[in-house]
């Protein structure tokens, strides 16, 4: 019986999990020289983790289940919460901030297309403990970094935006935080002119109206023309609530402005490109201030389709929830599946080629392990390998084959050279060398074969930023 993978799951064969650690390798590389801490969470949590937040609706996209003992379960959908889960309770004591990344798969219930999966991996990075403009810009100018070592930062575009800003014009009109999810919602799924039916809702029509036509106009501004308009819409806001209940949470979107306004400085001294979005709302419940998100340029042209984000980050409070008091954070989560389709090896075949050696035992009988003679050959032929293996992928047969079934094998791998043991040789404590590309051949002792091999077949080469 054929039995398929569950659906919106892949395999990766060695060809593509070559591709996927290079990438990997380079992004840790970059998120330690940054002086990031590596973390590693649970697969899975107990479900209240992703709840707690966002209300029982979050079940609908998780794969959640009871386990025997009848706990509550669920696969992470991302690392965000788990990561502050596992700050409160074993890293409070760090000093502040604490700077982490992580790399792990997560599971999400969802339709699946053309680079959306169940099972997909994140490599993110969070700073616990400040969401200070400085910890933004870092955030941000570190996916940035991660971008370049890839070497895709041309074909990726960066939007920034400012939760924190919209939610407080909202409370300045006196929303309630159930109805500025909901215009979060409606923001974040593109749906702007839905805003004015949900703030008309909320009554008090002249004004709210007024309110939504202007977040209508300012999330579909950018740059800095979304700079301007939020400046006129903040001050208006705050100077005809002055001295009413709403007059405070004016002055918290007055002040996330010009939070906004110093982190736009800090990314010019990163030297970061960016378009300013003001529509950005993000899909998670949780972020609080400064939000971004990262495209494949050419949309829709591109090679993810649809899908083209490829990171999303912000400012968020979690800690609280989870009884770690108020811990301001600032984080991102690259969607890895999504980069693997954007990124191409350097000399993708070259180095398949160049990097590997067939060891191949020349064998009188290959039923058995054979006689004394037999044994000596394949003993010989073990020793190499394992010092060639110190340096370079070799392959060894395994299948009792004889020379001619050898080599057409070595043929098929791609392997750039041969190293071939037999009897006559063991005895002179030589080998033949065979350079399977050229087809020259020659014959070498142990020792100089071996530093050939090492000195002409360097490891994978790595790029420069
Ligand atoms: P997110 O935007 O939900 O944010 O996910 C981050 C990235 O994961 C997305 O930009 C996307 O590239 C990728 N992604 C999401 N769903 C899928 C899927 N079904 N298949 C393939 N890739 C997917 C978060 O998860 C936040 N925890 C980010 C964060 C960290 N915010 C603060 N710190």
């Amino acid at each position: 019986m054929r039995i398929e993978r569950a659906r919106g799951t892949r395999d990766f064969l060695p060809a593509e999990m070559r591709k996927r650690r290079e990438m990997e390798d380079l992004m840790r590389e970059t998120a330690e020289r940054w002086g990031y801490g590596e973390v590693r969470t649970p697969t899975f949590e107990l479900a209240e983790l992703f709840t707690l937040k966002s209300g029982e609706e979050v079940l609908k996209e998780m794969y959640e289940f009871r386990d025997k003992g009848g706990r509550h379960l669920a696969l992470r959908p991302e690392l965000t919460a788990p990561v502050v889960r596992m700050f409160v309770n074993e890293l409070k004591m760090l000093p502040k901030p604490t700077k982490v990344y992580y790399f792990g798969n997560c599971f999400r219930y969802e339709e699946p297309q053309r680079a959306r999966y169940r099972e997909f991996w994140q490599f993110g990075a969070e700073i616990i403990g400040s969401d200070r403009p400085e910890a933004q810009a870092e955030i941000i100018a570190l996916t940035s970094e991660i971008l370049k070592s890839l070497g895709v930062s041309k074909e990726a575009e960066l939007q920034v935006g400012q939760v924190g800003l919209l939610r407080g014009l909202l409370r300045g009109a006196g929303l309630e935080e159930g109805k500025i999810n909901k215009v979060m919602r409606l923001l974040d799924k593109g749906k702007r002119e839905e805003v004015a039916e949900v703030l008309s809702e909320a009554g008090e029509a002249g004004e709210k109206q007024e309110l939504a036509g202007d977040l209508t106009h300012l999330t579909g501004l950018r740059g800095e023309e979304a700079l301007k308009e939020a400046r006129r819409i903040v001050l208006s806001e705050s100077g005809s609530a002055s001295g009413s209940a709403s007059g405070s949470a004016s002055g918290s979107a007055l002040k996330e402005l010009e939070e906004l306004e110093e982190l736009l400085r800090l990314l010019d001294f990163y030297e970061v490109r960016y378009t300013l979005n003001l529509g950005i709302a993000r899909g998670l419940d949780y972020y609080t201030g400064m939000v971004f998100e990262i495209y494949e340029a050419g949309g829709r042209q591109g090679k993810l389709g649809a899908q083209s984000q490829i990171c999303g980050g912000g400012s968020y409070q979690l800690a609280a929830l989870f009884g770690g008091g108020e811990v301001a954070s600032t984080g991102f989560a690259f969607g890895f599946d999504r980069l693997v389709e954007m990124f191409s090896p350097e000399k993708e075949g070259e180095d398949l080629r160049r990097s590997k050696v067939v060891v191949v035992p020349i064998r009188e009988r290959t039923a058995t392990v054979g006689g004394d003679r037999d044994g000596e050959v394949l003993k010989t032929a073990i020793k190499i390998a394992s010092r060639l293996r110190e340096f370079v992928p070799t392959y060894l047969d395994v299948m009792g084959r004889n020379v001619g079934a050898q080599m057409s094998y070595a043929n098929s791998t791609a392997a750039s050279f041969a190293v071939l043991v037999g009897r006559e040789e063991v005895r002179e404590g030589k080998v033949t060398l065979k350079n399977l590309e050229t087809g020259e051949q020659e014959s070498r002792s142990v020792r100089q074969a071996i530093s050939l091999l090492s000195s002409s077949l360097s490891s994978p080469s790595r790029r420069n930023t």
